[in-house]
């Protein structure tokens, strides 16, 4: 049994338009816990200094606090050696770090990177431009309409020229969730690494990548109710170092001449160059610890809220129609209702206090499959409760009714 949470986050006391407050927007970012805000705060008064340079005490604190907080991502994904996490600004970060640097190394002329047809623009776009650099050909793995990623197509789409599959580990669009493992097998048969896209994923799923055995592992702090600007890219070693920095400066380095040119820092650093965000990793790593706190029962609490909500506004409101695997596997509903514009939606039930998405959720290619230019979308958390559910519906149900 779920214990209320919602007290946990003071954000929710916020009133919008006037009304209660009723996010239902996780999926694009979470909320931050009490814990959390406080963990920032408590930095910036008592442990800020910049790391691995100073060798005074706060510098010290400091660094141990943020190699710390690398230990603990890593023990989360059960990464092994915390030398495979390298902190970054967030999964966009990460996936470009690896298409750069990966495809720099290892992507030539008449190569191809295969994605699927369910990805987020950011498991998309640095995929084409590393592609577009180096000749090389991007495929596609497609969805049926039900949202279902057609793995069984994926051995089709290989051939001695791939060089990396790269995949969602959950649709943030359609609740879609491979099976990784099956992919990671199928694809290593081929001799051809894996990239996982863990977004939204992980925030609803625990997560060993050494059991799916993938090669990358990317995801943002700020969907797991740590800040902004904090993300984790778990490569394996094998991989991380054969590959050439991504961005040169300090932290990176191992010894610089204007002479005789530069040697780079070993694994992780080779990856971090700049001042890294210690204080988003530290409260990551303390985000993780209250996620952990949740445990199992959130998966199945947040579950059983979106299906209740898919279900009510399948009984409730005319002409909906919900995209995507059904139940979903994560807990979120993309839908659009006859006649009306989703933007409309979304404008109409914000003023009565109730935050939805609506666009194309940074998925154009979905949006085209299904042949509509935007959707709706509402994406639930631990925080949220029944009565969000309810009083979410009515509002889209007096929305809809406006609207026609
Ligand atoms: C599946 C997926 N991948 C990648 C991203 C990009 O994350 P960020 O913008 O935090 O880098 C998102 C964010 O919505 C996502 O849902």
């Amino acid at each position: 049994m779920m214990k209320n949470i919602t007290a946990d986050f003071p954000i929710l006391r916020t009133k919008a338009h006037n009304h209660r407050l009723i996010y239902l927007d996780s999926a694009a970012t979470a909320q931050k816990p009490q814990v959390v805000i406080d963990t920032v705060n408590d930095l910036h008064a008592t442990c800020n200094a910049n790391i691995h340079r100073g060798i005074h005490y706060l510098a010290e604190q400091t660094t141990l606090r943020y190699e710390k907080a690398r230990e603990r991502v890593c023990d989360f994904i059960n990464g092994g050696d915390a030398c495979q996490i390298v902190f970054t600004s967030g999964a966009t970060a990460s996936i470009n770090l690896v298409a750069s640097s990966f495809g720099e190394k290892f992507i030539g002329c008449g190569d191809n990177v295969i994605i699927s047809q369910a990805e987020h623009h950011s498991n998309i776009v640095p995929w084409q431009m590393i592609a577009e650099r180096k000749g090389a050909q991007i495929r596609v793995l497609p969805f049926t309409d039900e949202g279902r990623i057609e793995v069984e197509k994926l051995d089709g789409l290989i051939d001695e020229h791939t060089k990396m599959v790269a995949i969602t580990q959950a649709s943030n669009v359609l609740g879609t969730m491979p099976d990784i493992g099956q992919i990671t097998e199928i694809v290593h048969n081929r001799g051809v690494p894996v990239l996982v896209d863990g977004c939204q994923g992980i925030v609803h799923a625990p997560t060993d990548v050494r059991a799916l055995d993938v090669d990358f592992y990317c995801f943002s702090g700020h969907k797991l109710y740590a800040p902004t600007g904090i993300g984790v890219l778990y490569g394996k070693q094998k991989w991380l170092e054969q590959m050439p920095p991504y961005m040169g400066g300090g932290d990176m380095v191992e010894t610089v001449s204007l002479t005789k040119g530069t040697t780079y820092a070993g694994l992780p650093l080779k990856f971090e160059a700049g001042t890294a965000n210690f204080t988003g990793a530290i409260a990551l790593s303390r985000a993780i610890e209250y996620v952990k706190e949740l445990g199992e029962d959130a998966h199945n609490y947040t579950a059983k809220l979106n299906n209740a909500f898919a279900q009510m506004l399948q009984e409730r409101i005319e002409g909906v129609r919900i995209y995507g695997v059904q139940p979903h596997k994560t807990p979120l509903t993309s839908f659009t209702i006859e006649g009306t514009h989703p933007m409309d939606i979304a404008m109409i039930v914000d003023k009565l206090g109730v935050a939805i998405r609506s666009g194309t959720h940074c998925a154009q290619p979905v949006m085209t499959h299904y042949g509509v230019t935007s959707m709706c979308r509402a994406s639930f958390a631990p925080y949220n409760t029944e009565q969000d559910v309810e009083e979410a519906i009515a509002a889209i149900e007096r929305a809809a009714k406006m609207l026609r």
